[in-house]
């Protein structure tokens, strides 16, 4: 029994969007997600699903997209990333009830995985493209959200905690953020994030152990659409 990561599969079975033109990672690359998952993970195993799933821009479009990932061996938790409009963030217990033994939908709640909670939101870094103030009330906004996912896991009597998060957890050039501050408030083990595309974007923010805690970038194209190892 092992616990996986990746982000960032941005499917579009249903909608026209080829993604070779970001590059030659992305070609055929929903066929090396298929072919690599089922190379590691099997139905025992669970994979955090890190956002941008889809291109869709409701349901009807994101179906395919969906049905491609629940078809993948294993459990599956999904985190929400900037690109997926399939996912009202008022509604996430609609999807859980929606999917239900199919796929678990990670927001303003934990997953329970051995004695660890898997805690989580999308996050928000600043990236130039709104202003500072939007930035700020977004980011603000996702703290309390994944303050509500922590709290409901130490409630539950849960000491020992990975965070997932899609955006990265600083902004380009930070030492710390107020999400790296919650994951040492917390004593989370691992943060683990996505989003970042390309490899002049692989780094802008951390990678390896800072403070105790390990930080983990698993972008489908920064893994090679290889589902990385958590635990
Ligand atoms: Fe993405
Ligand atoms: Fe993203």
């Amino acid at each position: 029994m092992s616990l996986y990561a990746i982000g960032d599969f941005h499917l579009s079975f249903s909608v026209n969007k080829p993604m070779d033109r970001f590059g030659r990672v992305w070609k055929n690359h929903e066929k090396k997600i298929e072919k690599n998952w089922h190379k590691k993970v099997t139905e025992n195993d669970t994979v955090v699903i890190t956002g941008d799933h889809s291109w869709g821009r409701n349901m009807d479009e994101c179906m395919a997209d969906l049905e491609f990932i629940m078809a993948l061996p294993g459990r599956k938790i999904l985190l929400r990333g900037n690109h997926d409009m399939f996912w009202d963030a008022k509604r996430t217990n609609r999807l859980n009830e929606q999917f239900a033994g199919r796929l678990e939908f990670l927001q303003n709640n934990f997953y329970a995985y051995e004695d660890y909670a898997l805690v989580g939101t999308k996050g928000y870094c600043y990236e130039g493209l709104d202003t500072f103030e939007h930035f700020k009330k977004i980011r603000k906004r996702e703290l309390e959200r994944l303050q509500v996912s922590f709290q409901a896991a130490k409630d539950a009597g849960f000491r020992k905690y990975i965070m997932f998060l899609h955006y990265p957890p600083t902004s380009i050039g930070e030492n710390e953020s107020p999400f790296t501050l919650m994951a040492e408030e917390y004593g989370a083990s691992k943060v683990i994030y996505s989003h970042c595309h390309g490899e002049n974007r692989f780094d802008d923010s951390f990678k390896g152990f800072i403070n105790g805690i390990e930080y983990k970038l698993v972008s489908g194209d920064y893994l090679n659409f290889k589902p990385e190892l958590i635990l």
